[in-house]
């Protein structure tokens, strides 16, 4: 049996869709209720996590695959495990965000940008040599700007709809973000066989 964390949301409803295309019997997850750990006549016991809790099931062995955004994975400090394939679904990216007024504005003193991505925020400020202030808020990052908290935001944009309607509109694209699946790296030894299928499996989705 090979054991799987997938993150709750947008990601899990399209790696179900997904799994259930290549011929997985989802069947038991289509008809969950309030339940957080599911296993499959397949062969596959899979657990509903936010999306850090992934990795942290991951790390420390609890499961053997996780299915996460690399938008997570970039803004994690854990890196010890094998990303696999990229899914070419959850499609989107991270860029800086602010009211069309922010390109020309000349700071007299830091910038203030807000985030729930503070590492890649702090990231690419570093790489741009700015030296700002990172405020973390936990979702509707838009608000930033929107309240007067920050000047710019970092984010993940998919339609661009959340940011419109705020006024808001993409400063800078900073990388793309997709769905990524990973192994822990002790499960690709003792579970090669189990794992290699599930990749061959979902494998004509991957991009690169
Ligand atoms: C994400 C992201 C943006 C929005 C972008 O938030 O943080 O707010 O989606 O999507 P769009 O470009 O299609 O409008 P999410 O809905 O995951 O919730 P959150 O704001 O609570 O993080």
């Amino acid at each position: 049996m090979i054991k799987i964390a997938i993150t709750k949301g947008r990601i899990e409803k399209q790696v179900c869709q997904l799994l259930s295309q290549k011929g997985y019997d989802m069947e038991p997850v289509l008809h969950k209720d309030r339940e957080l750990l599911i296993e499959t006549a397949d062969g596959l016991s899979m657990v509903f996590a936010k999306a850090n809790d992934v990795l942290t099931f991951l790390e420390h062995g609890i499961v053997d695959v996780g299915f996460v955004g690399k938008d997570t994975l970039e803004d994690s400090d854990f890196h010890d495990y094998y990303e696999m394939l990229d899914l070419n679904i959850g499609k989107c990216y991270f860029a800086v965000a602010a009211y069309p007024e922010y390109r020309e504005k000349v700071f007299h003193r830091r910038q203030r940008i807000a985030s729930k991505y503070t590492k890649v925020a702090k990231d690419y400020f570093t790489r741009k040599q700015e030296d700002v202030e990172i405020i973390k808020l936990e979702g509707s990052v838009e608000l930033g700007p929107v309240v007067g908290l920050s000047d710019a935001i970092v984010d993940i944009v998919e339609t661009g709809s959340t940011l419109k309607a705020n006024g808001l509109e993409v400063i800078e694209k900073i990388s793309d973000v997709s769905t990524k699946m990973i192994v822990n790296k002790v499960s690709l030894k003792f579970k090669k066989d189990e794992i290699f299928h599930l990749i061959e499996m979902l494998k004509e989705e991957e991009t690169c």
